[in-house]
């Protein structure tokens, strides 16, 4: 049968994808799964700043490159993931005290050398990341405390000047519907462009619960306004979890009916939405249960890498 990634292919879209870690490739049969089902791979660690700058000016970028040449021997979209967190940055970061213009260069040195040494190969940038509460205030971190909101500015700036060929993202959680942090993204998005700033697409992790997600028209709705504001929308971080297990065969398929949400907002935008991905494809790497304790099966496989209904489901919805 055709694979994921084909199926969202033929309905006009980029890829479908998965974020993964290469600690898994030696995993023979979840590889299989792998490259037969998606079209781009997002590294879920290894290219973050506290792997590729591990001291200050010294960098390393052997694990993210050998992210990205299994990604090119195996006909993968590579999706760069990412520049600024307010986690998994170097811990000398924390040791120092900076000043406004001191942490800037630091921060937009790592950046320029970064996009610079993937120039070419990444389809995509996570730029920064979760930058904002769920109340739409802004989320205390050293760059925004020392720097100001302008770090965000700084950032996509120096990224476009180290790859202009790289679609460059601001990516968050919580920002799949209307409310209070979704207005916030838009209003950043507005002054980037007011100021002149280069970015391309918002990010939509979508990181859901099973009965408690966003509705297809809620979603549609937000990912209609993003798209007005002159940004494409990008569906990231896809999963969709039990609050509690083990879940029950009328549980499988709102599970189901959520991811279908997710994916036929994102079909329904059209070419606005050029391409969904999964964080992670199956329930035995998902980052979910050593996070959200007693929570879980998230993914579209079982442990056992037999697919869930949610599979066929969205499937069906990239069809139609
Ligand atoms: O590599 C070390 C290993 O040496 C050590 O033995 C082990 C002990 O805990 O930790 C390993 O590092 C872990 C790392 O993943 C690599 O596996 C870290 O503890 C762990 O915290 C880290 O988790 C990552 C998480 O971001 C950090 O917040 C997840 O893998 C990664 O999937 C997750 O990704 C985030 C996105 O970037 C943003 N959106 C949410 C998403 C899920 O949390």
């Amino acid at each position: 049968s055709s694979s994921l990634n084909s199926i969202a292919v033929a309905a006009g879209k980029k890829f479908f994808g998965t974020a993964t870690n290469q600690d898994q490739f030696n995993d023979a049969s979840y590889v299989d799964v792998m490259l037969a089902q998606f079209g781009s791979l997002t590294p879920a660690n290894v290219q973050k700043w506290q792997y590729t700058e591990p001291s200050q000016g010294s960098y390393d970028y052997s694990q993210g490159d050998s992210f990205a040449s299994y990604a090119a021997e195996n006909g993968k979209i590579l999706c760069c993931d990412n520049l600024v967190w307010y986690q998994q940055y170097p811990s000398w970061i924390d040791s120092q005290s900076w000043t406004a213009e001191s942490l800037s260069e630091v921060m937009t040195n790592h950046i320029t050398s970064e996009v610079s040494h993937y120039k070419g190969k990444c389809y995509s940038w996570n730029v920064v990341n979760e930058a904002f509460n769920d109340d739409g205030t802004w989320r205390e971190n050293v760059f925004y405390n020392t720097i100001g909101e302008d770090y965000i500015a700084q950032s996509f700036a120096a990224a476009a000047a180290a790859d202009p060929n790289a679609i460059l993202y601001y990516n968050d959680y919580n920002i799949e519907s209307p409310g209070a942090k979704a207005t916030a993204v838009e209003n950043l998005i507005s002054s980037l462009k007011s100021q002149g700033i280069k970015i391309d697409a918002v990010g939509l992790e979508s990181h859901f619960i099973v009965g408690e997600t966003p509705s297809l028209s809620q979603q549609q709705q937000q990912m209609q306004a993003y798209a007005n504001l002159g940004v494409d929308v990008f569906v990231t971080e896809l999963d969709v979890r039990f609050s509690s297990l083990p879940p029950t065969e009328q549980g499988l398929q709102q599970q189901s009916e959520d991811y279908q949400a997710s994916v036929g907002a994102c079909a329904a935008l059209g070419s606005k939405c050029p391409a969904i991905s999964v964080w992670d494809f199956d329930d035995t790497y998902s980052w979910i249960p050593s996070t959200f304790s007693g929570q879980g099966d998230a993914d579209l496989y079982w442990a056992n890498l037999t697919a869930k209904p949610a599979l066929a489901g969205i499937e069906s919805v990239l069809v139609a």
